[in-house]
């Protein structure tokens, strides 16, 4: 085993041989939108990010389902088949699963993939100096919870739909070239609360530059009317104690920093002078690529949030 529970991550490697690691995780949820494939498509995306995260390749992937007795199994039907469609784009092959019944939908996969066990890149490897990326927007969470309360503008229900269904893999090709030295995707603890996991495995303190960080256009606006998921608000509280924020981020920000993503995209931290190699190969493989900050040889797990001027 070269990483298990004694050192999470997002996914667990065990090496097979000098020249081959299997890489395994497994992630599934409620529905977060209306329509069941694209319930599928992002849940599988999700599940896949885990994998590309540590700069595997996923392979295999086993459906998991809970769901309820009387609900209309072609919904079901739909959230295969969306799931199915991104396994495929992903060239991951579905070879099985397992259904339950559940008083609740849920989907999602556990994945198998592929690694060369000195290729690993896991959420130890920053350092003092090295500059920090990300390859997809914040907000997600804030605009499912409009979506669930219908009250998301339907052009941001759309880039966030969109956003999640978009693969890890090209961002995750990019940094293997480029020699990223850590990486880790942003999901359910958001931007600051993946980031705090990976600088203090790293033994290191990070610097956020807010007005660099991307988000989806109109999001504030909803986390402005209090349109904030449970989980971002269990983040604040919980990872709010490393992270000092500069006077004049304002509230919305902060909540926005902290949102609880589904499918977001990729962190990754690369020494400085790799960083130029690492925004040509994102460009090229038409991944947005976001400088937002750097690490700092300080307190491990310390988080500095202010605007870059
Ligand atoms: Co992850
Ligand atoms: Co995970």
């Amino acid at each position: 085993m070269l990483l298990g529970l004694d050192a999470p991550d997002d996914a667990g490697i065990y090496r097979i041989n000098d020249e081959l690691a299997l890489v395994q995780t497994v992630d599934f949820f409620t529905p977060i939108v209306d329509d069941p494939s694209d319930w599928g498509a992002i849940a599988a995306a999700n599940a896949f990010s885990d994998v590309y995260a540590m700069g595997g390749r996923p392979a295999t992937a086993l459906n998991l389902v809970g769901w309820p007795a009387d609900l209309d199994v072609e919904l079901l039907a739909s959230v295969l088949e969306g799931a199915a469609q991104m396994a495929s784009q992903a060239g991951v092959t579905v070879i099985g699963g397992h259904t339950v019944d559940d008083p609740e939908p849920k989907f999602g996969m556990a994945v198998t993939g592929f690694i060369h066990p000195d290729g690993v890149i896991d959420i130890r490897g920053a350092r003092g100096e090295m500059l920090i990326y990300l390859t997809k927007p914040l907000g997600t969470g804030a605009i499912a919870t409009a979506i669930k309360r219908g009250e998301a503008p339907e052009d941001l229900a759309a880039q966030a739909i969109e956003s999640m269904k978009v693969l890890n893999r090209e961002a995750s090709l990019a940094m293997i070239v480029a020699g990223a030295s850590a990486a880790t995707d942003v999901t359910g603890f958001g931007l600051l609360g993946h980031l705090h996991g990976l600088a203090k495995a790293s033994g290191v303190s990070a610097e956020i530059w807010s007005n660099e960080v991307p988000r989806i256009d109109g999001v504030t606006e909803l986390i402005a009317k209090g349109l904030v998921p449970g989980g971002t608000r269990r983040n604040e509280d919980h990872f709010g104690q490393w992270v000092r924020f500069a006077s004049d981020i304002d509230e919305v920000k902060r909540t926005l920093l902290f949102d609880a993503q589904t499918s977001g995209g990729l962190l990754i931290c690369i020494l400085p002078e790799l960083a130029e190699g690492l925004e040509k190969e994102l460009t090229e493989r038409g991944v947005p690529s976001n400088r937002i900050g750097r690490f700092v040889d300080a307190d491990a797990g310390m988080i500095e949030v202010k605007n870059k001027r």
